[in-house]
């Protein structure tokens, strides 16, 4: 098979559903190679077989350095680590005065430390590629005051910052590292919202429809692509003008 990530091999986290389960689908429809990691082992093992010898499920706990380390080993005996999707996370909205530490605490480790650790992870492999590129999930809550999810934005307007310090720091490296904001998308994650929460969030979108895994999925693809090759440190919004 050929295509642009003919040859290359892609770590995503979170990858047995949603945003990530697209990607590796159209990752793989490109010619990259990609590692599946994520806490669903039923959902990550189907879509793994789904997609053939291209793609492998890892179990992996984005919270667990040596998940890490068994994620990014196993990418790079596929044939190298060029790309990776910090994109596991979870939103469980509340308002500042519903947030306790252990709920502030549980988004910080999975959403914030999980993206740290990863780029951390992935720095050597890549590294050894000749370069890569890591694209880290954040949101338009990340952009703006989200509503009634204090600790989500919290966790989101951090990798903001973690991105474009990071991409300061591994430009020398070869490695580019940019940050994807999607606003309402139409995932399991989304479910948690009433009719009527969902019905507000689409009347504020200019373009007048939720977002589709997809609408994400191809900017991820160009970030991780040659094509965006003189990028880093940026932040792409994809939110059918929610934010403006
Ligand atoms: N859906 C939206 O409206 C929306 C909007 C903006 C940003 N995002 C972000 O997009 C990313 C993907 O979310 P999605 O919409 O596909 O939702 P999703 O819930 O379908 O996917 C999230 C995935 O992360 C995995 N995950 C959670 N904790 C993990 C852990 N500790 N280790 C490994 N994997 C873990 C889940 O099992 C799941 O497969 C997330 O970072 C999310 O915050 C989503």
């Amino acid at each position: 098979m050929s295509g642009r990530f003919q040859g290359r091999v892609v770590l995503i986290t979170g990858g047995a559903r949603g945003q990530g389960a697209v990607e590796a689908r159209l990752l793989v429809a490109e010619g990259a190679q990609v590692v599946l990691g994520d806490l669903l082992e039923e959902e990550g093992r189907a879509l793994a077989g789904e997609l053939g010898p291209a793609a492998r499920f890892i179990r992996q706990d984005v919270t667990r350095e040596a998940d890490w380390q068994a994620a990014v080993a196993l990418a790079e005996s596929l044939g190298g680590l060029h790309g990776m999707v910090n994109n596991a996370g979870i939103y469980v909205p509340r308002t500042l005065m519903q947030t306790d530490a252990e709920l502030f605490e549980r988004h910080m480790r999975v959403n914030q430390l999980g993206c740290f650790l990863g780029m951390r992870a992935v720095v050597p492999a890549m590294e050894r590629a000749g370069g890569g590129s890591i694209v880290n999930i954040s949101s338009t809550a990340g952009l703006r005051g989200s509503p009634g999810a204090l600790a989500y934005s919290a966790t989101k307007w951090a990798l903001r910052g973690m991105t474009k310090a990071a991409a300061v720091d591994l430009a020398p490296r070869g490695i580019r590292v940019n940050s994807v904001h999607p606003g309402p998308i139409d995932t399991e994650m989304v479910k948690v919202w009433t009719n009527e929460q969902r019905a507000v969030r689409l009347s504020q979108i200019p373009m007048g429809r939720i977002g589709q895994a997809e609408d994400v999925a191809r900017v991820v693809l160009f970030l991780l692509s040659e094509e965006s090759a003189y990028m880093t440190g940026a932040e792409l919004t994809v939110d059918g003008g929610a934010s403006l």
